[in-house]
């Protein structure tokens, strides 16, 4: 295990609804999304995919991230996955950034979002970041997990 200040556990968003919380951000070809925490790259794998922007993921399990490879691989996406801690690593240069982490991990990344430019979107799933103005929130049924799932989109302004 590569850094981190706290261990969070692996919980994958569920396949049938990265669809819809990409829309959400709306990516642009040109887009460069940020997911920190990235585990087997399958949000990355979307964005890619479906919207063509640059996608970058931050892991710090190294299974997760051999698997995350191996799966850009198949899928034939080419993403930059970093095995590393996200608290270490730059985002001025994101447009997006996407966040399923639990509420201490959000508190610990603030220093780091709040250096985000004008016009950056966070996307966070499930847990909102503590104490900040959210711009919109989302309900997603999944049928995978079977349960809805909370989106919340945080803008910079
Ligand atoms: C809840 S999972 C979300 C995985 C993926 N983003 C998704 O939505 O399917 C959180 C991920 O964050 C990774 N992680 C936790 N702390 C980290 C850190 N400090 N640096 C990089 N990755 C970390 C975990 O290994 C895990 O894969």
């Amino acid at each position: 295990m590569v850094g981190g200040k706290r261990r969070i556990p692996f919980a994958p968003t569920p396949h049938d609804i990265i669809s819809k919380i990409l829309s959400i951000a709306n990516p642009n070809p040109d887009d460069k999304l940020y997911d920190l925490g990235s585990g087997d790259g399958r949000i990355l794998i979307g964005a890619a995919q479906e919207y063509k922007c640059e996608a970058i993921g931050i892991e710090s399990n190294p299974e997760l991230y051999r698997l995350s490879l191996q799966k850009c691989k198949k899928n034939n996406v080419n993403a930059k996955i970093i095995l590393g801690n996200f608290y270490e690593y730059s985002l001025r240069d994101a447009d997006i950034v996407f966040l399923y982490l639990l509420p201490e991990a959000l508190e610990d990344l603030k220093p780091n979002l709040l250096t985000l430019k004008r016009g950056a979107r966070i996307i966070c799933h499930d847990f909102p970041i503590p104490g900040w103005k959210i711009d919109e929130v989302h309900k997603v049924y999944s049928y995978e997990s079977g349960r809805k799932h909370t989106i919340y989109l945080y803008k910079v302004k």
